[in-house]
């Protein structure tokens, strides 16, 4: 059934590309070229992506997926205890680690682009600032990364494939959809 629409994997696959980009243009030896211009078309794609987390198709909705604190913690009791259902859309651990990788690109945007500004060149602290969002994203990403690994072994799907078709198998008895 779909379940991701063109946007959401558009977004997903240029975001990986532009944050990746980003962070590969810090390292020694790289060169710093592209960083500030692939920083702030993620920034872009974030405000782009949450707009569609209002108006976009039933999986891409923020209030689809966004679950509150009770919620949450008993989701994450059950995959504790191996209970958890399938979802179908984001899961409520999910929902939240999509909220904290667009939050964090966002700061690192915005702390990016003012620090490039005449007003703020130089400030130490929004300097550290910006490079402790930089490993904090990464943090992210690497639990983002676990939490796909595992979500797919425990429920026998390829959420990868997923997020490049768009394509998931239907909901059995048992999920929610
Ligand atoms: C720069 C690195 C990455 C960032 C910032 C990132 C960010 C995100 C975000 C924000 C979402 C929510 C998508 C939405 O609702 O629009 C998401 C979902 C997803 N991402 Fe990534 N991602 C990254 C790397 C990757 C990589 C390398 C893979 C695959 C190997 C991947 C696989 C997925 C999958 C499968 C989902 C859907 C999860 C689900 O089924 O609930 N991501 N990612
Ligand atoms: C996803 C977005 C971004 C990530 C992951 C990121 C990450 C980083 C990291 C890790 C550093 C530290 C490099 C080092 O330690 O040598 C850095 C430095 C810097 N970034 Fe970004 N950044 C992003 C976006 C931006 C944007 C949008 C701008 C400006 C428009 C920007 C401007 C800078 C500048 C000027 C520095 C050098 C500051 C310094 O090292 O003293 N960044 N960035």
């Amino acid at each position: 059934m779909p379940v991701w629409d063109w946007l959401v994997r558009a977004t997903h696959w240029a975001l990986v590309l532009c944050v990746s980009t980003a962070w590969i243009s810090t390292l020694d030896g790289v060169g710093f070229g592209p960083h500030e211009n692939a920083g702030l078309v993620a920034g872009a794609l974030v405000a782009v992506r949450l707009a569609w987390g209002r108006f976009g198709s039933r999986y891409a909705r923020l209030s689809q997926f966004v679950q509150g604190p009770r919620a949450t913690a008993q989701y994450a009791r059950q995959v504790w205890q191996q209970t958890e259902q399938r979802h179908i859309g984001h899961n409520p651990l999910g929902g939240w680690m999509a909220l904290a990788l667009w939050a964090t690109v966002a700061a690192l945007a915005v702390s990016g682009w003012l620090y490039t500004t005449d007003a703020f060149w130089g400030e130490a602290w929004l300097d550290q600032l910006h490079r402790l969002l930089g490993w904090l994203l990464l943090a992210l990403i690497a639990g983002h990364l676990a939490g796909v690994a595992l979500t797919s072994r425990r429920h026998r799907e390829n959420l990868v494939r997923a997020m490049i078709t768009g394509h998931k198998p239907p909901p059995g008895p048992h999920d929610v959809a």
